[in-house]
């Protein structure tokens, strides 16, 4: 029987999936690795500690599933998206990497906006927002000019695991889309906006589909797990297209809704050359040549688990959530916005924070851990919207993944707030399964994507939307909608107070 390994490099952890030839989940195991905020809006982590995570999961593994020192075909991976990892020309690592979901770069996105807004739009299909790669690279020539001038390997997270694995730089064209330096329209690094920003062009890693293969397991690691062959190692992708592939999305009409620390609106975009003008993101998928495009919530589940280690740290998530049934759509006049670390899609704006409207003595915890989620929720209906007028985007049906597909109240409110039938996945294994489904193809166990998806993606229950709520929830939406006009100059007034 051959095997196949997805590692999933998250923010909080890494995770290895191991599946056999027939799409089945025979193993997995789990490592975690800090995170650090050496101030307000910064997020860092030490790449070599992922690397550590990495080593745990195949001790792990090896021990556990000892059959796989002779069967395992083929490892891929599945990354968080956009962090900026250097190397200096000892290919050790500079700085530690600065993560997606810190904000520190909005001096550079403005800048980058106002001086080449219009090409870089027109060239990588997307704006300039802090979580992506290249304001962070202008930060960097900005405030660290001496650590900019010892790069000579710049990457993704995942690139840096496929680099320790193989000894080869590689990056996929799924992840290269996050970086804004990708010409979309071209496939290959943008000459002109590498040129635009002095970034040399060699300090880049060579692009590749997501699938393909970028080395084998080194000599040195292949013993170090006690491998018996040679394991190919497949470029990738980031954990959003990943998690795409996963849930099934690659054709249009099925859309994918996802709640992890962020939250996405996700959908398959059969037009290479559809143009949101930058109201949503639009990255290449782990399918290869295809693009897809998304809106993201920057706190998601994260704006759930601040609620309840603030509010009500005793509860478990099923404790905090088991009443919310017994509250009406609308959580009895309150709303939540989960804006709690700036937003993404579809405001830019790193300085909004959080409101909850209409607090009353008769709320209680449950209708504010209601409210919680339906903020969550409506944050993704935005990007759903924007796709819908802007594309024309109608989805019957909607995969739900993460936290969101966990509890049956929040899928229910998510069929009645997308107005869709919901889908979940029999097993939901999140993004390292995509990974592990690109080592399948990679290594010829699938002969294409829509064949290993038939194999590997299978749906459980659906949930229908209760006509009655989402008439209620069409009403609620709009005064949701307006929450961030009539909070926005309150908040910036208190950020700049408050820097
Ligand atoms: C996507 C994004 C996040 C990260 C999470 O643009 O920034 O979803 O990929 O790992």
């Amino acid at each position: 029987m051959a095997y196949v390994l997805g590692l999933d490099l998250g923010t909080s952890s890494l995770k290895g999936l191991l599946f056999n030839e027939t799409g089945k989940l025979v193993g997995e195991a789990i490592a975690d690795h800090p995170l650090a905020s050496p101030k307000p809006g910064f997020s860092e982590q030490n790449p070599d500690d992922w690397i550590q995570s990495a080593d745990t999961v195949l001790n792990q593994l090896v021990l556990d599933f000892p059959e796989i020192k002779k069967e395992l075909v083929g490892i891929s991976f599945s990354g968080q998206m956009h962090s900026l990892v250097i190397l200096d020309q000892e290919k050790q690592v500079i700085r530690p990497a600065i993560l997606w979901n810190d904000v520190r770069t909005t001096k550079q996105c403005q800048e980058i906006m106002s001086r080449f807004g219009d090409r870089l739009v027109a060239i990588t299909k997307n704006i300039a927002q802090e979580g992506f790669t290249l304001p962070k690279i202008l930060w960097l020539q900005e405030n660290e000019p001496e650590n900019w001038a010892k790069v000579r390997h710049l990457m993704l997270p995942k690139d840096y695991l496929a680099y320790w694995l193989t000894g080869n730089f590689s990056t996929d064209f799924s992840d290269a889309a996050g970086t804004l330096l990708l010409d979309l329209t071209k496939n290959q690094w943008s000459e002109e906006i590498l040129s635009e920003f002095s970034i040399p062009k060699e300090i880049l890693p060579p692009i590749f589909d997501s699938a393909a293969e970028v080395g084998v397991l080194s000599n040195d690691l292949q013993k170090r797990y006690g491998f018996e062959q040679p394991i190919k190692v497949f470029a990738g992708g980031a954990d959003n297209a990943c998690a795409a592939l996963g849930a099934g999305i690659i054709k249009e009409g099925v859309a994918m809704a996802s709640f992890g620390t962020s939250g996405v609106f996700l959908s398959y975009e059969s037009e290479r050359n559809i143009d949101y003008k930058g109201e949503l993101h639009v990255f290449c998928h782990t399918v290869t040549k295809e693009v897809y495009s998304m809106g993201v919530t920057l706190a998601a589940g994260n704006s759930l688990s601040w609620f309840r280690d603030t509010f009500a740290p005793d509860k478990d998530f099923s404790e905090l959530l088991q009443n919310i049934g017994k509250i009406k759509p609308g959580a009895d006049g309150l709303l939540f916005t989960p804006y709690l670390v700036g937003e993404r899609i579809p405001y830019k704006d790193s300085q909004i924070r959080s409101s909850f409207i209409g607090i009353d003595t008769h709320h209680r915890l449950d209708h504010f851990s209601r409210a919680v989620l339906e903020g969550i929720t409506f944050s993704l209906k935005d990007s759903q919207q924007i796709m819908k007028e802007t594309a024309n985007r109608e989805f019957k049906q909607i995969v739900s993944v993460g936290g969101g597909a966990k509890n049956k109240e929040w899928l229910q409110m998510q069929a009645d707030i997308f107005n869709a039938e919901m889908l979940v996945l029999e097993t939901e294994q999140g993004p390292g399964m995509g990974a592990a489904m690109l080592a399948a193809v990679g290594s010829g166990l699938f002969s294409d994507f829509t064949s290993c998806v038939d194999q590997f993606v299978h749906y459980a229950k659906n949930i229908q939307p209760i006509p009655e709520n989402v008439r209620q929830y069409e009403k609620i939406y709009p005064l949701y909608q307006k929450v961030y006009s009539q909070t926005a100059e309150l908040c910036h007034a208190l950020q700049s107070l408050s820097d």
